[in-house]
């Protein structure tokens, strides 16, 4: 039997992050306690506001995680790893395991992971999609119950691609993304603490429309900054760049680019829809209220 939200703690690691933050806030909205894992706690409670217990602590140091896991029936991970293969494997790998196998033994009734579609092991190709696949493997094998949400592109991202004037379409986009906005997500992962039909299962988070990334963009542009233009790069470009510069990033979002050049959606979301509801915000919606 699932507990009621009130008489359940939830931990929420990354919850300073894009997509902690929003279940953070979500969890708490639907009457849960719910506990933060941050390693600045004043960051938090700029971030979050009162009405949250926070614990200050490093993912990667065991006597915080084993604290802050004391006592909760949920963790809910939201980190994020690189853009070097190593901290891609720290982060989206090794993190999430050792949070996977503390909770086990702590007895943690269950750990929701945040993930992507195009995660397995054929289509690993590069250090974020192998760290992630490698993540949700440990995940699984630690006996720990578990909902992993393999989404699709947030619609939060857009303005990540923006600098300036400029809107970067990086690569051949060209296959057909359902954008999710962010706070369809978050209802979706407190949702999932409410029913145990979730419990055990990869689920596939896909907005209501889907539109390529180019399309994403224009219209992004045309509703939320008509100022910007689009300027496409190919992935190649935008590595060579990167090298000449020593700008990692660049290198990084160049083979994130390529992975996404590669492959298109996967999976289907209709276990998803039926079990939490299906996601509402249309993309043209989420850009009118997220203008300049
Ligand atoms: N963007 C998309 O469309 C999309 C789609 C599917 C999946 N995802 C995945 O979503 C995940 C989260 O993305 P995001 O944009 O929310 O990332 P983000 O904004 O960078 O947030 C990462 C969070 O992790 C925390 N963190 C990092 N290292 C930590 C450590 N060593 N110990 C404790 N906390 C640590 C950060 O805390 P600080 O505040 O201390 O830095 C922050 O709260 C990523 O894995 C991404 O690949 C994204």
């Amino acid at each position: 039997m699932t507990k009621q939200p009130g008489k359940q703690r939830v931990l929420v690691i990354g919850p300073t992050g894009m997509l902690g933050k929003p279940v953070a806030q979500q969890l708490k909205a639907d009457g849960f306690n719910v506990r933060l894992l941050a390693r600045d706690p004043n960051k938090a409670r700029r971030l979050l506001g009162d009405g949250y217990e926070i614990i200050q602590g490093d993912v990667e140091d065991a006597a915080a995680l084993r604290s802050a896991l004391s006592g909760v029936d949920g963790v809910h991970i939201s980190l994020k790893g690189g853009p070097s293969a190593a901290d891609f494997d720290r982060m989206d790998h090794l993190a999430t395991r050792n949070i996977a196998l503390a909770a086990s033994e702590q007895g943690v009734g269950r750990v929701t992971l945040l993930s992507a579609y195009a995660v397995s092991a054929e289509k690993a190709d590069t250090p974020e999609s192998w760290s992630k696949f490698k993540g949700e493997a440990a995940l699984k094998a630690s006996g720990v119950p578990y909902t992993i949400f393999r989404a699709s592109w947030f619609m939060e991202s857009l303005p990540l691609f923006v600098q300036g004037k400029s809107m970067s379409l990086i690569g051949k986009q060209v296959h057909p993304l359902h954008w999710i906005a962010a706070e369809d997500y978050a209802r979706m992962v407190s949702k999932s603490y409410q029913t145990e039909a979730a419990l055990n299962k990869e689920l596939y988070i896909f907005g209501p429309q889907a539109y390529t990334m180019k399309a994403a963009m224009q219209t992004y542009c045309d509703i939320a900054a008509p100022d910007v233009k689009i300027s496409p790069i190919s992935t190649k470009m935008l590595s060579v760049m990167g090298t000449l510069t020593f700008n990692t990033e660049w290198k990084s979002m160049a083979v994130l680019m390529t992975h996404y050049e590669n492959w298109g959606e996967d999976g289907s979301p209709d276990e998803a829809d039926r079990l939490l509801g299906a996601p509402k915000v249309p993309l043209r919606e989420w850009c009118a209220r997220n203008r300049g």
